[in-house]
């Protein structure tokens, strides 16, 4: 299993602890299945050097089985329970989500060991065909979304996510939905964004030509797809009519702690999530920390300071960047 930062020994004074919850237990609560499809970035039209940049070449996969029944149950009581202490949408998060609630491990036992699940993480890790581990970062390694209250606005608008790989299972039943359904670009987040005049990460709830856009059908509760998330653009529409439409959406990070980092902690540090600006301070150290201890092994007495500027550059660079960040907020 991937290595991750274990949560922080504090919570932040809002987030309510759930008191009486069912142990996870991988065996009675997972059921995890293959996709049946998966889409590769290739596929999608990213260039040999764009996907060099990315972990792996996955894109997008069909939603598989994730939760057995009895997992479902356990999660959408969880779920439910959590609605009325959901995060308040005051940052920029509010722009595109309607209903959220971020950090959902600090709330609830059960989520967090479901996140922090080897049996789940080898699965996904084997999908993904690199090695994955709960995201490091509490507000995102699991994340739950509600239907907006009020329904002519969108669950979630066309976006890119800002971290690398994450899964999408629904906790609600899809037969009892009319709309709400998930739906993705079938090309580059550059031309999805040009298409909607839009850049970066920030959502837009308008159409894209039906023809390049595909809608990932859930034969069920307990099902989900994992994305690349930061390069697939998506959304999810609005609903016809008010229903229940929870969706649960673990993030994960990639091993070891000197890969490729998706993460965009500069956009997230626009969040309002109490503790977000720690976590991803913490995740950002992490990062740099093991991209130093790679400087210390693989430096070279032949390097001259250009080059030694660059491996300098290359390992705590984005650290910086998120420093001027906080600075400048
Ligand atoms: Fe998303």
């Amino acid at each position: 299993m991937g290595q991750t930062l274990p949560f922080p020994k504090q919570r932040p004074p809002d987030y309510i602890k759930l008191e009486s919850e069912p142990v996870f237990d991988a065996s009675r609560h997972l059921a995890l299945e293959a996709p049946e499809t998966i889409i590769k970035l290739s596929e999608l039209g990213y260039s040999e050097a764009e996907i060099k940049d990315c972990p792996s070449d996955y894109g997008v996969s069909s939603a598989f089985r994730i939760l057995s029944d009895e997992g479902v149950a356990a999660m959408r009581e969880i779920c439910l329970k959590m609605y009325d202490n959901r995060n308040v949408s005051v940052g920029t998060g509010v722009n595109r989500l309607g209903s959220y609630v971020r950090g959902a491990g600090y709330r609830s036992q059960f989520i967090k060991d479901f996140c922090d699940s080897p049996e789940l993480s080898e699965h996904l890790s084997r999908l993904a065909e690199v090695s994955l581990a709960r995201h490091s970062v509490p507000a995102v390694a699991c994340g739950v979304n509600y239907a907006p209250e009020d329904v002519t606005k969108a669950v979630d608008t066309w976006h890119t996510d800002s971290v690398a790989f994450d899964i999408v299972m629904l906790m609600s039943d899809p037969s009892a939905l009319e709309g709400g359904e998930f739906q993705y670009f079938r090309g580059t987040k550059s031309e999805g964004q040009a298409l909607l005049g839009i850049a970066g990460e920030e959502g837009r709830d308008t159409d894209l030509p039906s023809d390049r856009v595909v809608t990932v059908p859930f034969p069920g509760p307990g099902y989900g797809f994992m994305q690349q998330g930061n390069m697939i653009f998506h959304r999810a529409c609005r609903l016809k009519y008010k229903a229940e439409r929870i969706t649960m959406i673990p993030s994960f990070v990639v091993s070891p702690a000197e890969a490729v980092d998706g993460t965009n902690s500069i956009n997230m540090a626009g969040w309002d999530d109490p503790g977000l600006p720690a976590e991803l301070t913490r995740h950002e150290a992490w990062r740099a920390a093991a991209r130093l201890d790679k400087l210390v092994d693989n430096v070279s007495l032949h390097d001259d300071a250009t080059q030694l500027g660059d491996q300098i550059d290359h390992a705590i660079g984005s650290l910086i960047a998120f420093r001027d960040r906080l600075r400048n907020s």
